[in-house]
């Protein structure tokens, strides 16, 4: 939960109904680690209190361009230095037509101006004004200045209308952050990434599938695209949401998989195989339901195809990656898992801890040998995988 250690956030907010949020912004946002330090306009003082944000943030909260706080008498210079980011949240209409244009009238739109750091905006309007020709001009022109939006999100508004303008929530606000906090080790490599569980059918409604979530191969999928690649997530059904900006391809058999993978893995970089795949098919799935009479029921089995292997001994292979869930004796069997796969790394968990499950703790084994990461989220596990597979990839 310490993610934003060390990171110094200068927190805009200026005045619109969703500087309220902004107060449990702050705490998130400390609560990963961070340093933040808040910048109000006097319209935002309209709507939340300086005292608010000053005992949260413990830190002293800016509003004037004529702040004798600041030592040099210049808090338009001296309050973005040594920031890693201004975050502006809620930005509204006026406070980004503003700084599109490069004006700077106020303490927080001149420190805007004047930063030597990046910009993120997280707009908050009425639907009206965030379609509004101009304002979308304004958008245009931030992001031509290399400025980052957060949102904004669509929904009911304060005003009773429904659209395009809120701001989004403070706790997405703060995961989009950690994302763009991320080294970007993978920058431009394809990735292609397998997760969840496969099912195979016995006849229209019935099927043997296993009890992945899909949990830890989305947490790879976000991990790789906050480092920057281009992912594509082949799942099977599971019940999460794909990362924004990670290309879900659904697959529901292990021979769908295998199509799926064969069909994106040319320009791969790397594949990391995370999915809980059937081993064996069902011969001849009935279209119909199976009634239940006397007989005994028989069903035959194939070998399903062996996706990971198929693709590691391809011509021009990409770097391949394994994951082994394994109920005992872990290393062991990944160590022979990764050999017998013909992979450069195997990430191997304990299957009772790792399915289903929002913590995990991977042992990386490789041809120098294993290291064991500390128990911590999915995510987390991931981006420690991530972070060493660009070591083995540079
Ligand atoms: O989805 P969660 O609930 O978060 O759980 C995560 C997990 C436990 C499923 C995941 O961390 C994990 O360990 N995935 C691998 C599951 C497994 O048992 O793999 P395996 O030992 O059957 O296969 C080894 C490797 O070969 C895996 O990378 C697998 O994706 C791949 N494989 C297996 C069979 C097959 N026919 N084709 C394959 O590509």
């Amino acid at each position: 939960m310490d993610e934003l250690n060390g990171k110094r956030i200068l927190l805009g907010i200026t005045g619109g109904i969703a500087a309220y949020k902004a107060a449990e912004l702050v705490r998130l946002l400390k609560k990963q680690g961070a340093d933040i330090r808040v910048v109000m306009t006097s319209s935002a003082e309209e709507f939340i209190s300086p005292v608010t944000l000053q005992a949260l943030s413990d830190n002293p909260v800016h509003t004037s361009m004529w702040d004798q706080t600041i030592s040099n008498g210049m808090p338009h210079i001296e309050l973005s230095r040594d920031c890693n980011l201004i975050l502006i949240a809620p930005a509204t209409a006026d406070f980004i037509a503003k700084i599109s244009i490069g004006r700077a009238d106020d303490l927080l739109s001149t420190l805007c101006l004047a930063r030597d750091c990046s910009l993120i905006v997280a707009p908050a309007m009425n639907k009206q004004m965030w379609e509004n020709p101009s304002t979308q001009r304004n958008i245009r022109s931030l992001k031509e200045d290399g400025i980052d939006l957060i949102g904004p999100d669509s929904g009911e508004q304060a005003c009773g209308e429904q659209g395009l303008g809120r701001m989004r929530e403070p706790d997405v606000i703060v995961s989009e952050l950690l994302s763009w906090f991320q080294p970007k080790i993978l920058q431009g490599k394809n990735v292609v990434i397998t997760a969840g569980p496969t099912y195979e059918a016995i006849d229209a409604v019935r099927g043997i599938t296993n009890a992945s979530s899909g949990k830890m191969g989305y947490a790879v999928a976000q991990a790789a695209h906050d480092a920057g690649a281009n992912v594509s997530l082949i799942s099977g059904k599971t019940n999460l949401i794909a990362p924004p900006g990670v290309r879900l391809i659904s697959a529901i058999s292990a021979q769908n998989m295998m199509d799926a993978v064969l069909n994106e893995v040319d320009h791969a970089d790397i594949f990391i195989s995370v999915a809980a795949v059937a081993d064996f098919s069902v011969k001849n799935p009935s279209k119909h339901k199976i009634k239940k009479t006397e007989q005994k029921l028989n069903i035959e089995f194939n070998e399903t195809p062996d996706i990971l292997k198929t693709v590691a001994k391809r011509k021009n292979a990409p770097f391949c990656v394994g994951f082994a869930a394994e109920s005992k004796d872990v290393e062991n069997y990944a160590r022979k898992k990764r050999l017998e796969k013909g992979i450069p790394l195997i990430a191997a968990n304990l299957v009772t801890e790792a399915l289903n499950s929002d913590i995990n703790s991977l042992i990386l084994i490789d041809d120098d040998g294993s290291k064991t990461l500390p128990p911590s989220s999915k995510l987390s596990q991931a981006r420690m995988l991530i972070d060493h597979i660009s070591s083995l990839t540079q």
